[in-house]
């Protein structure tokens, strides 16, 4: 069965779309079959993997307002081998009021992946949009695992209260979600903040893991230019060596957690 992990931060900036994106070409270049979802309005993972949204007929839009639609039928191919895209669309932006009128609509996205046939993915990487909204619930009901992409910025850890809140909110809905860990993005190695964060991190959540970081560097910003991920365009990269590394993380990390693993205690 396909493992569904989702990048979760409402900060934005903390490289979430950049991880989805060069997460899901490590893990396809270790030969896995990976889905990419891109639940962000802005698109920006959509537009990175070379996909003209004009020209789009059907987008995850359409997947979470259409019961009658079947995943398979937006299905995209992306410029990256192994790496197929659900689009999104700016019409995304639309959706949470329009599935203000729609039964259950916390559980949309969920109900979507458990009727589809994902059988040929070994992944299912579902980047969200900077907020915590009917979209990010959609996310944090349908994901059995949740990666926190999270950047060396003061206001980095004064989210994580927020976002711990809703996390166990939806746990009702999600009992079996479970909270990966930290993924460090944009780390500069010497710098103070960095060391402090991380420092910060480990003892404030003993429980969660902290993945290997990724290393700040301008070619991370320029490859979505590109269209592609790093492990292309700059295959010999560090960046594109982390994400090897997280690539290879997260696969060694597959065993289910103990159940005390699940929850999280918030001293933040
Ligand atoms: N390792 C990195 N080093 C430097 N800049 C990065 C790195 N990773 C991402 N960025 C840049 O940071 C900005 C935010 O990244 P993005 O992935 O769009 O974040 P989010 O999706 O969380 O909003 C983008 O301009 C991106 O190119
Ligand atoms: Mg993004």
């Amino acid at each position: 069965m396909a493992r569904i992990i989702a990048f979760f931060n409402q900060k934005g900036g903390t490289a979430k779309t950049t991880s989805t994106l060069n997460v899901a070409a490590a893990l396809a270049e270790r030969g896995r079959s990976v889905l990419a979802i891109d639940l962000d309005p802005q698109a920006s993972l959509t537009m990175a993997t070379g996909i003209d949204i004009a020209s789009l007929e059907l987008s995850v839009y359409d997947l979470l307002l259409d019961e009658s639609l079947d995943l398979g039928r937006t299905i995209q191919p992306t410029t990256i081998p192994g790496v197929r895209l659900v689009p999104s669309h700016p019409d995304l932006a639309a959706a949470e009021l329009e599935l203000l009128n729609v039964l259950e609509r916390e559980r949309q996205l969920a109900y979507r992946l458990t009727a589809a046939d994902l059988s040929r993915f070994d992944y299912v990487l579902i980047d969200s949009p900077p907020a915590l909204n009917v979209l990010s619930v959609n996310i944090l009901v349908a994901a059995g695992e949740l990666v926190i992409p999270i950047e060396p910025h003061p206001l980095s850890l004064m989210v994580l209260r927020r976002l711990f809140d809703t996390v166990n909110r939806v746990r009702r809905l999600n009992p079996s979600l479970r909270v990966v860990g930290f993924l460090p993005t944009k780390v500069h190695h010497s710098s103070r903040l960095a060391a402090d964060m991380l420092a910060t991190l480990a003892d404030e959540f003993p429980d969660l893991a902290l993945l290997p970081s990724v290393p700040l560097s301008v070619k991370g910003a320029e490859s979505a230019a590109e269209r592609t991920s790093i492990l292309q365009y700059m295959p010999r990269s560090a960046v594109a060596a982390a994400y090897r590394e997280v690539g290879a993380w997260l696969e060694a990390a597959s065993l289910p957690p103990a159940l005390d693993r699940d929850r999280v205690s918030l001293h933040v």
